[in-house]
């Protein structure tokens, strides 16, 4: 069997969580491959929504295995909240969730040193979601990081004080006050490490081979957006791990060979939180009315979102970069009623038109529109094709055309049942 693999092609907050849900029913196996609680996946079904940060979105199906992958970053006292919401609603989270012993864990001062880090940065702050990410993944490439792994060992509480000196003497550096009480925070964290040990740890490399090789299809669910890479973002306005389908195979331990169906989700326009580029971001009273119509605020962090058009060059580039095979297009129902729908075909930079997406992360970027029509009615009611209104068709098929790829599932509303997959 195939590793298949969701990915975000924008910015973050595509609709990854309900899609993997759905999906979640093909495929037996969910694995986040990368990340950390930074993400907030939101999944509704029938009166029930949750936001998902370190499980896998296939939590909520009934014996789907869930595998938090080593490329994950892992908050247990986050971790255990989560964990103890879905036991809540009845779910036998224990029995539906491993954990790779080679995922790194954040500790509280990764959380001091991020917010350290942005208040240093002043006016360039990066906009983190301030759990603890950068930090964590520094530690991890700097090979100081502590892992899941090594709860299970002797010396853990030594290898713990000796990284919490060195992240204590880096704070001393930048004479940080820290905005919550430490010693607290980590008596949590040394019971809620307790906690997690409760789950079953893997050797995820392993794992996840013998899955396939045993037939089982897995479904491998990346957090954050292709705008956001470490490698191919706009760095340094960007997250910390490798957000593109290579993660995948990095973050789980499965080789590029096996990779299946790489699913790119966008929105029908575009959000941002944080710093960094957004050509096509609108800061008038159409961007105003996307954000409320669209919900569009933070689920990790309650941020309202940045909006804007839905962009070509840029959702071209994070197909070229993870070679997406079906596209998924979310919340085309928010650009109900709209008059035009604007899409950005085309950049201006310094002048001269271009496709693609430029290195400075400074440059004047002016995109070239192309117009729309705006539909009539309620898509979050079509449920069958020949349901669509024509001028939303001709939206559609725009973007196939100009991306190349199928538009393979559309999804007009939050609920599970608000989801046509075409043919
Ligand atoms: P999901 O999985 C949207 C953004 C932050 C910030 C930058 C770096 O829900 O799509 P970090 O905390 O990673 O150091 O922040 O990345 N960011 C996200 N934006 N959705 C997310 O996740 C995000 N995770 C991080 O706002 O600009
Ligand atoms: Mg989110």
């Amino acid at each position: 069997m195939t590793l298949d693999v969701v990915l975000g092609l924008q910015w973050g907050d595509e609709g990854k969580g309900k899609i993997v849900d759905v999906l979640a029913a093909r495929y037996p196996v969910v694995a986040r491959f990368q990340g950390g609680p930074n993400a907030g996946h939101s999944i509704q079904f029938g009166n029930t929504s949750f936001v998902l940060h370190s499980v896998p979105s296939g939590v909520f199906r009934a014996d789907a295995i869930n595998i938090i992958g080593s490329g994950v970053v892992l908050d247990p006292t986050i971790f255990r909240q989560e964990c103890e919401a879905i036991e809540a609603l009845g779910i036998p989270v224990r029995e539906r969730v491993r954990i790779a012993r080679r995922t790194h864990l954040i500790l509280p001062t990764h959380k001091l040193l991020d917010a350290a880090d942005e208040a240093a940065l002043g006016k360039g702050k990066i906009g983190s979601t301030l759990k603890g990410i950068g930090p964590a993944y520094s530690d991890k490439t700097g090979r100081n990081g502590l892992r899941v792994g090594d709860l299970e060992q002797a010396g853990f509480q030594a290898k713990y004080d000796t990284l919490k000196r060195k992240h204590l003497a880096r704070l001393a550096q930048y004479r940080f006050e820290a905005p919550f009480d430490l010693a607290g925070a980590e008596a949590r964290w040394m019971e809620d490490v307790q906690y997690l040990l409760s789950f079953p740890l893997i050797d995820v490399e392993y794992e996840t081979n013998a899955l396939l090789d045993a037939g089982q299809a897995i479904l491998a669910e990346g957090a954050q957006g292709s705008m956001l890479d470490v490698d191919f973002g706009s760095y340094p306005f960007v997250t910390s791990s490798s957000t593109a389908c290579a993660g995948a195979c990095t973050g789980l331990g499965v080789a590029p060979g096996r990779i299946g169906k790489v699913y790119g989700v966008f929105k029908a326009y575009c959000t941002r939180v944080g710093s960094g580029p957004f050509p096509t971001e609108l800061s008038d009273a159409t961007g105003e009315e996307l954000r409320q119509r669209g919900h569009e605020f933070g689920a990790t962090t309650g941020r309202p979102r940045r909006t804007g058009w839905l962009d070509i060059p840029a959702l071209k580039f994070a197909v070229m970069i993870s070679g997406v095979t079906d596209l998924i297009m979310m919340k085309a129902d928010v650009l109900d009623g709209f008059d035009t729908v604007r899409v950005a075909c085309g950049y201006r930079v310094d002048g001269q038109l271009t496709d693609r997406v430029p290195y400075d992360v400074y440059a004047d970027v002016e995109p070239v529109y192309k117009d729309f029509k705006g539909w009539e009615g309620d898509l979050g009611q079509c449920r069958r094709e020949e349901d669509l209104p024509e001028e939303f068709k001709a939206y559609v098929a725009y973007i196939e055309q100009a991306v190349g790829v199928p538009v393979r599932i559309l999804s007009l509303g939050p609920d599970r049942a608000q989801t046509l997959i075409r043919k």
